[in-house]
C-alpha cells in the first residue's frame, strides 16, 4: 500500500506521522515544493520508527511527481492555511491554482488512485479536483466531516463530563464556520440521546463551539490546526487501505442524494478499498434539510468563483 501526501507542512507531516504510527502502509511519500523540506521531515519521522515501532517507509521528495507513481491513495494538503480572523473561503484565490495543478500531476502518475482533499476551502477544492482530474466520483474524497465530528464529540464529552469514548455523533454539511451541521438530535452517550443529559441551551452551545472549532484553534495557534486534521486523514486512509467499510461524513460529489447534484458536500459514506463504497442517505428533519440546502448554497457560491 503506497500513500502520497502532498504538502509537508504541519497538516501533511502530521498525516504522514499518524499513518506511519498506525503501521498499515508499506510506503508513504511526502512531497513539497520547498527544496529539501519534505526530505527533512521524512528523515526526522523515520528516525522515530525504532522508537514508535513502525515499519512504514517514509520518503521525502521536492516536487518530483514521478516518485509518487502508482500510489493507491494520494492526500492533498498543499496551499496556504488560515490566519486568525480569516474564513476558509478567503483562501480560494491562492489554493485553487495549487490544488488544480497538484491533483492533475498526481493523477497523471497514479491514474487509479483515490484522492483525499484537505486544502481549504475544502468542499470547493474537492469539487475542483474532481473537475480537474476527471476521476470517477467514488475516488474523490474531501476530508472535513471526520474532523468536525471528532471536534463535536470532544465538545459533547466536555458538556457531558463524560469520556469521549462514551460519545457518538456526526457533523454533516460544508466544512465552514456557518455551513457545518452538527446532528445534536442524533448524538448519543452509549445509545442514550444526549438531550437526556443536556439542556437545549447547552446543546446549542456545543453546536456553536463545534462549528467554530477550526477558527478557535486558528486564533490560539496563529495558524490552522494540524493534530486532529492529520489524525482524521489517517483514519480515512486506514479505512480505505484496510477495506474497513467504516462510516465517516466526507465531502463527496453528489448526484441526487440529499436532493443535491453537481456539488461536493459532507454526507455519511462507507469507506473501503474502492474509496467511497456507498453514500448513506439519512432521514433528516425538515429543519436539518433546510440547513443542508443553505450549506449547499454557500458551497455553490464559493464554487462559482472557480475558473473551471
Ligand atoms: C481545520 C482546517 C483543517 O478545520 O480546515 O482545522
Amino acid at each position: 500500500m503506497k500513500v502520497t501526501v502532498v504538502g509537508a507542512g504541519a497538516v501533511g507531516a502530521s498525516c504522514a506521522e499518524y499513518i506511519a504510527i498506525k503501521n498499515f502502509a508499506s510506503e508513504v511519500v511526502l512531497l513539497d515544493i520547498k527544496e529539501g523540506f519534505a526530505e527533512g521531515k521524512a528523515m526526522d519521522l523515520m528516525q522515530t520508527a525504532s522508537l514508535n515501532g513502525f515499519d512504514t517507509k517514509i520518503t521525502g521528495i521536492t516536487n518530483d511527481y514521478s516518485v509518487t507513481a502508482n500510489s493507491d491513495i494520494c492526500v492533498i494538503t498543499s496551499g496556504i492555511p488560515r490566519k486568525p480572523g480569516m474564513t476558509r473561503e478567503e483562501l480560494i484565490g491562492i489554493n485553487a491554482g495549487i490544488v488544480k495543478a497538484v491533483s492533475s500531476s498526481l493523477v497523471k502518475h497514479s491514474p487509479n488512485t483515490i484522492l483525499i482533499v484537505v486544502s481549504n476551502p475544502m468542499d470547493t477544492m474537492a469539487y475542483l479536483a474532481s473537475k480537474a482530474t476527471g476521476l470517477q466520483k467514488h475516488r474523490i474524497i474531501g476530508m472535513g466531516g471526520a474532523l468536525d465530528s471528532a471536534r463535536f464529540k470532544y465538545r459533547l464529552a466536555e458538556a457531558l463530563e463524560a469520556p469521549i469514548s462514551d460519545v457518538d455523533g456526526m457533523v454533516l454539511g460544508g466544512h465552514s464556520d456557518t455551513g457545518m451541521i452538527p446532528l445534536t438530535r442524533l448524538a448519543t452517550r452509549n445509545s442514550v440521546p444526549v438531550s437526556k443529559f443536556l439542556s437545549a441551551e447547552r446543546l446549542e452551545q456545543v453546536k456553536e463551539d463545534t462549528k467554530v472549532g477550526g477558527a478557535t484553534l486558528t486564533k490560539l495557534l496563529g495558524t490552522s490546526a494540524w493534530y486532529a486534521p492529520g489524525a482524521a486523514v489517517s483514519s480515512l486512509v486506514q479505512a480505505i487501505a484496510c477495506n474497513q467499510k467504516k462510516m465517516f461524513p466526507c465531502s463527496v460529489l453528489l448526484d441526487g442524494e440529499y436532493g443535491l447534484k453537481d456539488i461536493c458536500i459532507g454526507v455519511p459514506v462507507i469507506l473501503g478499498r474502492n474509496g467511497i463504497e456507498s453514500i448513506v442517505e439519512m432521514e433528516l428533519t425538515e429543519a436539518e434539510k433546510t440547513n443542508m440546502h443553505k450549506s449547499a448554497e454557500a458551497v455553490r457560491k464559493t464554487n462559482g468563483l472557480l475558473e473551471l
